[in-house]
């Protein structure tokens, strides 16, 4: 079934008929963080903006000198400033007398729990960091960490904060190959992992894969494990290399004295899928990150001290290191670290844990509201969730009928919608409602943010009217803009500074309608977003010509009614190879153990050809109307007009998993 054979519930037929605005609830207005003159402020003097904000909200060892040294495309933020980022997630929190108030509720999926206080948090990251000075770590170094949703984990990325250290976090998801050209571009001395996690009611191994990739990696000299699985699924350690968390952390003293660093000190890295078979380490660095979620988080979803603030991603993406774990600490939030999947052990999890943990704001992606539409009203309508008061989405447009369903069954018409488009690049959320103020429109991630130049140009560069659509650019730095990619300066400037000389090209489409609202269409270039996450075309495609079987692929992402796109493999065989459902299995399979199980084709065609120009290049443009059951576009630049017509033939009986 899909949400798209079925017409959308009568009330939400009526709203998207009506084209509704919302305008924030009065109550909800009158007691805003966030007012409308920070947009006068910011247009006024964007960087006095951002540095009145540094002063009041950071805890600085020496004051900054200056605001921005802008050599574009390369920003450094605050320049002459040091300071420690965990001592303002921290330790200036206890300092303050709020040692007893939760940090986190975690919530493990077997239904285990814990409560982290910062006192708590304090302790263990100031243990963890010992760990890893007793590891041979040091400022300066890279630490890969590689672990399900535990509370190890953000104590383990402070714990290299607080040294100085830099982190790579490579998502769960992720193949032992994955990880392993990730350690090497980041040049990672250490793995922090688990012996693994709970996934839908199953362990769930990473020490394997961990091992794998640390055979893999000369630079790798220890790996410190987390026993989250125990019996359940028992990991083998090498002596000598690795190093069990409840050995080592638990033995050291809760004394570490955080390291105060440069502004521009590397904090990590975090690799996400461009347009070439390789992702890009995007780099981000202290002061100007801290500063720019820390902000956000608490214009954005109006942060208050009682709030109880769950943003139910992975911190394995950015949207966990940003705002499950650097934003809402740095402001001392109280937040939900929820370790499994939506669906375990039923459908209503998400909204027990809301009705439990009394959640106040709630952050999280249409593809998982999608997912819940599909379940039906009755869950979430059984469970008590009149706490919320603010919902969040990201990673994907949101399509009205989500929108609504969300603003009806979980907000019950009384919250109001933050619809934030960001990326991992940009660090922070830069379009966003601001709650109090934004009047939304259900699909709209609606303004820029407040010290945030955004516009939507055409091929030339040119600002389109009102009412059009283009590209998305950015035309002034931010502070938890990327400084670069790792490495690799000029892949930075080609990239994202390339196409439109002097503005940051995101990769997205836009418009403005004509009340100036943007309006994300997706990405334009050969990345999907699957279920929010992010995937290059070209990586499962040169992960399938990997394989010995494939001559040559083509990928592309087919519009799907829950997960946004769904990956769509056509293949080519060699001339002795004879394709059958055992072998698109394999070729599957395949791509798993490369790029991990995230990256799985979906549907996997076998094409005896594929269509492409008189130049050679594949035309992924055309196999997407295949694939959607669409008319063919423009078809004249082929070299070859039959053979997607052929393709189109056989497009019915592509393997769907
Ligand atoms: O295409 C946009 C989409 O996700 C991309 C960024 O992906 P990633 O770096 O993995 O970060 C995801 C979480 C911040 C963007 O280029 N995207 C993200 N948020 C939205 C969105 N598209 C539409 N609306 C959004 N709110």
């Amino acid at each position: 079934m899909t949400n798209e054979q079925s017409s959308p519930a009568p009330e939400i037929e009526n709203l998207m008929a009506e084209g509704r605005a919302f305008p924030p609830p009065p109550a909800f207005v009158a007691q805003a963080n966030a007012k409308a003159d920070l947009y006068l402020e910011a247009d006024d003097d964007y960087e006095a903006f951002w540095a009145r904000l540094a002063r009041e909200r950071l805890t600085w060892r020496t004051p900054f000198k200056r605001t921005l040294e802008w050599d574009a495309p390369f920003a450094k933020w605050f320049t002459g400033g040091t300071l420690n980022v965990t001592e303002n997630c921290v330790d200036r929190h206890v300092a303050a007398g709020l040692g007893d108030k939760v940090a986190y509720h975690w919530v493990g999926e077997p239904g285990d729990t814990r409560t982290i206080t910062y006192a708590d948090l304090l302790r263990e990251v100031q243990q963890a960091a010992n760990a890893l000075l007793e590891l041979g770590v040091r400022t300066g170094d890279r630490v890969a960490i590689y672990m399900p949703m535990i509370p190890e984990l953000p104590i383990a990325m402070l714990a290299c904060a607080r040294i100085g250290a830099a982190h790579t976090v490579v998502f769960g998801g992720f193949s032992a190959e994955a990880l392993a050209g990730r350690i090497e571009d980041a040049q990672a001395k250490l793995i922090i992992t688990a012996d693994g996690g709970w996934r839908r009611g199953k362990p769930v191994d990473l020490k394997t894969a961990a091992d794998e990739a640390a055979a893999q990696s000369p630079t790798v000299e220890h790996i410190l494990v987390v026993r989250r699985l125990g019996d359940a699924l028992p990991a083998s350690m090498t002596p000598g290399r690795d190093v069990w968390w409840h050995d080592i952390v638990t033995r050291q003293v809760a004394d570490c004295p955080p390291v105060p660093v440069d502004s521009e000190h590397l904090l990590y890295i975090l690799y996400t899928s461009g347009t070439t078979a390789k992702p890009k380490g995007i780099v981000h660095t202290s002061a100007g990150y801290l500063l720019g979620t820390s902000v956000t988080h608490e214009m954005v979803f109006d942060i208050k001290p009682d709030d109880v603030y769950w943003c139910a991603a992975d911190i394995g993406w950015v949207t966990g290191h940003s705002y499950i774990v650097y934003g809402p600490l740095a402001n001392a939030t109280t937040g939900v670290l929820y370790e499994g999947a939506p669906d375990t052990p039923g459908w209503d999890r998400w909204w027990q844990i809301v009705e439990d943990y009394k959640v106040t704001v709630l952050y999280m992606a249409p593809t998982a509201i999608r997912a819940f539409m599909k379940q039906g009203e009755a869950l979430p309508a059984a469970r008590d969730l009149s706490s919320l008061r603010l919902l969040g989405s990201v990673g994907e447009p949101i399509n009205p009928e989500a929108w609504l369903w969300y603003h009806l069954n979980i907000g019950r018409e009384r919250c109001p919608i933050v619809d934030t488009w960001w990326q991992t690049e940009t660090g922070q959320i830069l379009i966003s409602p601001l709650p109090g103020v934004t009047e939304t429109k259900p699909g709209s991630a609606t303004f820029p943010l407040p010290g945030i130049s955004a516009d939507v140009v055409d091929s030339n560069g040119d600002s389109v009217p009102l009412g059009q659509g283009g590209y998305l650019v950015l035309k002034r730095p931010w502070p938890a803009m990327l400084r670069g990619i790792y490495g690799d300066p000029d892949r930075y400037r080609a990239t994202y500074w390339g196409r439109f000389p002097g503005m940051y090209f995101a990769g997205d489409g836009a418009k403005r309608d004509t009340d100036g609202y943007f309006w994300l269409l997706g990405r334009v270039d050969d990345v999907m977003n699957v279920a929010g996450h992010r995937i290059s075309t070209i990586e499962v495609e040169s992960a399938l010509v990997d394989h010995p079987a494939v001559a040559e692929a083509a990928v592309v992402g087919k519009e799907d009614p829950v997960t946004g796109q769904a990956i769509f493999a056509f293949c080519t065989v060699r001339a002795d190879v004879e394709t059958s459902d055992e072998l698109a299995h394999e070729l599957r399979e395949h791509v798993a153990k490369v790029i991990g199980p995230i990256a799985r084709p979906r549907y996997l065609l076998f094409t005896p050809d594929l269509p492409k120009t008189r130049s050679g290049k594949i035309m992924r443009r055309l196999l997407r109307d295949v694939a959607e059951g669409r008319a063919l576009g423009d078809t004249t630049t082929l070299a070859d007009q039959g053979v997607v017509e052929t393709i189109r033939a056989g497009a019915g009986r592509a393997d769907e998993e």
